[in-house]
Formats: C-alpha cells, sequence, structure tokens
C-alpha cells in the first residue's frame, strides 16, 4: 500500500452524502449519494430534466448544496466555491463546451490556465502529448474547427490545470456517431492518464460501454446505481434503454 494512504483504505476522489441542491427555492437534487474512485469512470443516465448538468455543477462547486456534504479525498468541501475545486483538479466541460471560438486553439488553453508562464507551456505540452492530433493546430482558429475537434479542445482546456476529475456533459452532442467515437478516444486518453471522468451521455450504450459505474437520475433522485453489467438486467433501466439507446 502506498505511503500516501498511510495505512488506510484508498478514498474515494469524489463523494457526495445525502445532497440536496438546486436554484434558488426550487430543489433538483434529492439527497444523492455518489462516488467516484480515482481514475474511474461514472456516467449519469436520465430523462430531459432530471437534474444531470444540475450534478456536474454541484460536483464542480457551481452549484452549491442545500443539504448534505461532499467529500473530495474524505475531506469536506461542501459549499467550495468553483475556483477553489479547480485548484484541486476538478473541472467542468459544459454542454456547448464552453471554448472561445473567435480565439485559437493556442489562447484557448492559455486562457484555461491558473499556472504562471513556465507552468503553463509545460501544461500545454503535456495536453499535447496525450491528444497530439490538438498539436497540430495550436494557430487555427477553434471556431473553424470541426465539432468533434472542438470537443477535443474543450476537453483539453480541462487537463490544463492537472485534472483529477472531469465533469463532461453531453459530449456528443450534434456530433455524427464516427465523429463521437474520436471523442470517446480523447476521452479514453485522458482516463489513461489517470484522470477520473463524470459523464452526461444521451448515447446510453455508449456510455453503458466507457463506464466502470452508472447513476440513473429521475426527478433529482438515483433510481439506480450499479456497473453497466447490472444496469442490463435492470428492469427499470431496460424500460429507459427501450426508449433512450
Ligand atoms: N438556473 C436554473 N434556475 C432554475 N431552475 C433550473 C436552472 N437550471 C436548471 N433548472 C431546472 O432544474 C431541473 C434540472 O435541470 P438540469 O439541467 O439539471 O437537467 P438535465 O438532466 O441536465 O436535463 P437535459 O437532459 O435536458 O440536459 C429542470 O427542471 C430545470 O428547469
Ligand atoms: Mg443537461
Amino acid at each position: 500500500m502506498s505511503s500516501h494512504t498511510n495505512g488506510r483504505a484508498p478514498q474515494n476522489l469524489l463523494e457526495f452524502r445525502g445532497v440536496t441542491a438546486g436554484y434558488g427555492a426550487v430543489t433538483v437534487l434529492r439527497n444523492i449519494d455518489l462516488t467516484v474512485e480515482p481514475s474511474s469512470v461514472v456516467a449519469i443516465l436520465g430523462p430531459n430534466g432530471a437534474g444531470k448538468t444540475t450534478l456536474l455543477r454541484t460536483a464542480t462547486g457551481l452549484v452549491k448544496p442545500s443539504e448534505g456534504r461532499i467529500l473530495l479525498d474524505g475531506d469536506d468541501v461542501t459549499g467550495s466555491p468553483p475556483y477553489i475545486l479547480a485548484r484541486q483538479g476538478f473541472c467542468l466541460v459544459p454542454e456547448g463546451r464552453g471554448i472561445f471560438p473567435s480565439l485559437t486553439v493556442r489562447e484557448n488553453l492559455v486562457l484555461a490556465c491558473s499556472k504562471g508562464k513556465d507552468a503553463r507551456n509545460a501544461a500545454i505540452d503535456r495536453t499535447i502529448e496525450v491528444l497530439p492530433t490538438l498539436g497540430q493546430r495550436l494557430r487555427q482558429i477553434a471556431g473553424s474547427m470541426s465539432g468533434g475537434e472542438q470537443q477535443m479542445l474543450a476537453l483539453a482546456r480541462a487537463m490544463m490545470n492537472d485534472a483529477r476529475l472531469v465533469a463532461v456533459d453531453e459530449a456528443s452532442l450534434g456530433l455524427s456517431p464516427l465523429i463521437v467515437n474520436h471523442v470517446y478516444e480523447t476521452l479514453q486518453r485522458i482516463v489513461a492518464t489517470g484522470t477520473a471522468v463524470i459523464l452526461v451521455e444521451q448515447y446510453v450504450t455508449r456510455a453503458l460501454d466507457f463506464a466502470d459505474r452508472v447513476y440513473m437520475l429521475n426527478k433529482g433522485e438515483i433510481v439506480f446505481s450499479g456497473r453497466p453489467d447490472e444496469v442490463k438486467q435492470d428492469q427499470l433501466f431496460a424500460q429507459y434503454l427501450g426508449t433512450a439507446s
């Protein structure tokens, strides 16, 4: 056992304990228990309006719980603002990607990074080592790239601050199946560096193939959690798969 764990069982990277959260008086998430182990992939599935995006926003500090606890490496970080969680390596890749379309790829990477110049250049080098096709496009205007390439850039931006957990909202949105394959190759490369991923994905079967653990949300509550192979035998899930895969 590594000295990092001090002989104790390995910590979860992220843990929600009975988290209730929403917007002002509107409660969206109710009593959510969820864990993300280091370097693992967690998929969040569920119908429109179930609270999937809100869950990712809560995990990255953009929405604050009204009840419950959020633990990071076993430490209570409930209520911490997004910039503190970003420093801990927690990043959100929002739906719509959140890149600056009129800037170059390189400028997008620079603006994503909170470090000084030398550390930033090193971060760019590390990022394009993992995603070499992006390295060939550093001078291209981001908005002129294909949708899949723009999604790759959005993921690359998340990697610029030593991401330990990247929360990815609907990475496949608006992309053809072939391009979605490329996006998943990109995600796979990021996971291979030891970064954990929480993803919200409309293509259920693809999420099940990629994830280590799956949560299904309905009306703000977790109605199923388990391994992807358990999901396939679950009746509720089968119903859902029938309409959404
Ligand atoms: N800023 C906000 N203020 C008030 N209510 C909000 C806000 N954002 C989302 N909601 C509400 O929270 C609920 C959950 O929204 P959320 O975006 O988390 O769902 P979702 O599962 O991501 O849906 P979709 O699959 O359509 O993306 C919805 O009823 C939505 O109207
Ligand atoms: Mg959403």
